[in-house]
């Protein structure tokens, strides 16, 4: 049995720190990228409070595809110049959106969705995948949300 519980009272900082430790420990040595990202993303789930989707889209041959995730179905494909992940994954950069309603191309995948954090994870220095954290709050992730799950995303490099 794997117990991580994550402390609510923790800064963002710490916890997140504490977040990238437990992946670290629970994806060491295991090659299968599907049970590693869909591990990471019960953590996700159960270490950053207030989400209503937290999970991967990989890309496969020149699009993104969804992977693992904890919430409700998703859209299955993402081309590159569309939506939140598209962005994140086209240009290689962390996409911090406080109103989706806002971002051109939003797709909505969740009606209850109202922000988003999208970081690039990197394999061989080219970006293999996303994280998606979608909220129900407007404005909800900030500069050490993003930070936090940048530091996630490269402790799993190589191992998704
Ligand atoms: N909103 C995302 C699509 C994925 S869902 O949020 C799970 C986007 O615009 O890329």
């Amino acid at each position: 049995m794997f117990d991580f519980t994550a402390d609510p009272d923790l800064p963002k900082p710490e916890r997140y720190r504490q977040l990238a430790d437990a992946a670290e420990a629970l994806i060491s040595g295991e090659n299968d990228v599907v049970a590693n990202m869909a591990n990471v993303a019960a953590l996700m789930a159960e270490f950053i409070p207030g989400l209503n989707w937290a999970g991967f889209y990989r890309l496969v041959e020149g699009e993104l595809v969804l992977g693992p995730f904890i919430g409700r179905p998703a859209c299955i494909r993402i081309p590159l110049d569309q939506g939140v992940c598209g962005a994140a994954a086209k240009s290689g950069q962390t996409q911090l959106v406080a109103d989706v309603h806002e971002f051109p191309g939003h797709i909505a995948c969740d009606a209850v969705s109202a922000s988003e954090l999208v970081v690039p994870v990197y394999r061989d220095a080219e970006v293999c995948a996303v994280i998606d954290l979608d909220s129900p709050t407007k404005g909800y992730f900030d500069a050490d949300d993003a930070a936090g799950v940048e530091l996630l995303a490269a402790r799993l490099s190589g191992s998704i």
